[in-house]
């Protein structure tokens, strides 16, 4: 174990991806029994107080992880000591973070992806691309886990 024991995942609205990413993590750690915290957040406040996108929630639906109840918020300063790892959605997200003061967040692509950016699925025309979106969040947080959590 590395003494990884909360994960905040960060995107921009807090509706579409970082929901996504929190809800694998949190199927994922119940699974395996892990006890660890596991939030997410945006760095825009426009959709604070608001359920994920309904695609979001259709496509996790669909892969069995229930995202349906969570609610947007902004992230905070207090989240960069709160919690262990930062985790950003994609290279803006991390530029954002840095500047509100957030040291050393990691980009979820780092996990299998070769640090590519999940990408932004608030302007897809429809339902189509969510698929790869979901794929590439499942894929990086099962690895980020297993690596920085489990020691694996
Ligand atoms: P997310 O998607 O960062 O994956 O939640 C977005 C949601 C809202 C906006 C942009 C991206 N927006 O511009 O309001």
């Amino acid at each position: 174990m590395n003494n990884i024991n909360s994960i905040i995942f960060v995107c921009l609205g807090n509706i579409c991806r970082s929901p996504i990413a929190e809800g694998v993590a949190k199927k994922y750690a119940s699974e395996n029994n892990l006890d660890i915290i596991i939030e997410s957040a945006g760095t825009g406040d426009w959709h604070v107080g608001e359920a994920p996108c309904p695609d979001s929630v259709k496509i996790a639906k669909m892969n069995d992880v229930d995202i349906s109840k969570q609610i947007a918020r902004q992230v905070t300063k207090k989240d960069f000591t709160k919690y262990d790892l930062v985790i950003g959605l994609d290279s803006s997200n991390i530029s954002n973070l840095k500047n509100l003061g957030c040291k050393s967040p990691i980009k979820l692509g780092d996990y299998g992806y070769d640090g590519a950016d999940v990408p932004d699925p608030y302007f897809f025309e429809g339902f189509e691309g969510f698929d790869k979106v979901f794929e590439m969040i499942d894929i990086c947080v099962r690895n980020l886990i297993k690596k920085e959590v489990e020691g694996k």
